[in-house]
């Protein structure tokens, strides 16, 4: 497994989701992962899979902060040791489960499988900023590596052809020069970021009333994370963060959080924009080939407007990923 992401913290789920005495399954970096709630409501996410004989813990039952397996009933406390063998009852308990490190943060459970290389998920200030309403999308399950997601995210020149009438005019495809630098900020964390990227767009958001020049930011603060903010002229503030779940170097789960001061459409409302959006680009993503992300240089040609594209290739590189490129 990519030790980056490994010892990284990926989202798996909706925090709400997960009541007091509840399990959920997740998917991450092709491992089962059972995330549970105990009683105190503190969150616990283990592998889904009995050290026994292999059968998902998550089909078992959770009571009194213990869970059991449904195979031969063996049960595991709080710290994933097992505390019974119904089978053979003064058998001595050596059996553990593994434990994945987990925090919740941005109405989402995060989960890091190995030895975290980061304090925490990505930052997101925006979230914190209670002047703006938030929002949550997806997630969206696409056939594609987590880095392409990212990429096309990071991407405006297919406005005007994917998104058209919405993100984009065709005519009006050129875009104009921007600025890309790598950053390291007390309040955005470290990476890439592209600033001054301009589009003219015919509606930028649910709110938008007409198209408009939009000014937009990108940033790279993680391999799987990009957020970016738009500047339209007039009231609305808008940050939209992609977050994504690698399942496989191949499949992905997205997730965006959106932070924005629109307080008149109602949260379906902006869900159905964004779900138009992503549903655009996802057959896009999963027609392009090879599905992973070329990081050799010459594997794709590349002009100018892709150099927030380049830049996070370069950062991929830098990191060292391996997961979901080619090299
Ligand atoms: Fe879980 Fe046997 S496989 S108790």
């Amino acid at each position: 497994m990519d030790p980056v992401l490994l010892n990284d913290w990926h989202p798996v789920a909706l925090s709400n989701r997960i009541e007091a005495g509840a399990m959920l399954a997740a998917d991450l970096l092709e491992t089962r992962v059972v995330l549970w709630r105990d009683s105190g409501g503190v969150l616990h996410a283990w592998e889904d899979r009995c050290p026994h004989r292999g059968t998902q813990l998550s089909m078992g039952t959770l009571h009194d902060d213990t869970l059991t397996c449904p195979y031969h009933g063996w049960s595991f406390g709080k710290e994933g040791r097992c505390t019974r063998i119904p089978a053979l009852p003064d058998a001595p308990l050596k059996a553990q489960v593994a434990v994945y490190h987990v925090r919740e943060q941005y109405g989402l459970v995060w989960v890091c499988l190995g030895t975290p290389a980061h304090a925490g998920p990505p930052a997101f200030p925006e979230f914190a900023d209670d002047q703006l309403r938030k929002v949550w999308c997806g997630p969206y399950e696409v056939h594609s590596s987590g880095p392409r997601i990212v990429e096309n995210f990071l991407d405006m020149a297919h406005f005007a052809f994917v998104h058209e009438g919405i993100l984009g005019d065709k005519q009006q495809t050129v875009i104009p020069d921007y600025t890309v630098e790598t950053f390291d900020d007390p309040e955005y964390g470290s990476g890439v970021w592209a600033r001054q990227c301009y589009a003219f767009q015919p509606q930028a958001s649910k709110a938008a009333t007409g198209g408009s020049d939009i000014e937009y930011t990108y940033r790279v603060v993680r391999p799987l994370t990009a957020i970016l903010t738009k500047h339209p002229p007039g009231s609305i503030r808008e940050a939209i963060a992609l977050l994504l779940q690698p399942l496989t170097e191949t499949t992905t789960r997205v997730w965006i959080v959106m932070a924005l001061n629109d307080f008149t459409s109602s949260d379906d409302a902006l869900r159905a924009f964004q779900d138009t959006i992503f549903l655009q680009d996802q057959p896009i993503l999963e027609s392009q080939h090879p599905a992973r992300l070329p990081l050799t240089p010459g594997a794709e040609v590349s002009v100018a407007c892709d150099r927030m594209s380049l830049a996070y290739r370069g950062y991929l590189k830098q990191q060292n990923l391996h997961y979901g490129v080619l090299r």
